[in-house]
């Protein structure tokens, strides 16, 4: 199996709640390894363009407006299988949907506060991770 590197990032409806902790064992439980964390805040900008595929949706200017209300955790994860087993753990973007002992299920608030986002290929996973972080700021 091949080991990857996904892009995870923990929203402000979860930071709010104090669920960093909570969040960061599940993952880690999992058996992927944390291997870049920072908190930090989203600005308008940096938000229409990481969610720039998302422009013409009606939920657009909510979504960044919500991701900006408040700190956030960006991590890269490292694995076997990264990308899928991350949204594996995640679990549908809709909490309702989402399956028993995911973090979406057992944490989020709606689907637009849906505490986790987390990359869908791993092309997207390294753009996002070039997002927001440096080579020298990944140490596995
Ligand atoms: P995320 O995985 O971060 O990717 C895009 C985000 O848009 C998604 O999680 C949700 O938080 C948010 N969103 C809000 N409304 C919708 C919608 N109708 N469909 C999909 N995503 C939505």
């Amino acid at each position: 199996m091949a080991v990857e590197r996904t892009f995870s990032m923990i929203k402000p409806d979860a930071t709010e709640r104090n669920l960093v902790g909570a969040i960061t064992t599940m993952i880690e439980d999992s058996g992927l390894r944390i291997i870049a964390s920072r908190r930090t805040r989203m600005t308008q900008e940096k938000a229409a363009e990481f969610y720039g595929v998302h422009s013409e949706r009606p939920f657009f200017q909510s979504l960044c407006d919500f991701m900006c209300s408040g700190p956030i955790i960006v991590q890269v994860l490292e694995g076997e299988n990264a990308v899928k087993k991350n949204r594996e753990i995640m679990g549908a973007t809709n909490p309702e949907d989402a399956e028993e002992g995911t973090i979406r299920k057992k944490h989020a608030v709606s689907l637009e506060k849906n505490s986790v986002h987390g990359s869908d290929s791993l092309e997207n996973a390294a753009i996002e991770i070039e997002h927001f972080f440096s080579e020298n700021e990944i140490h596995p």
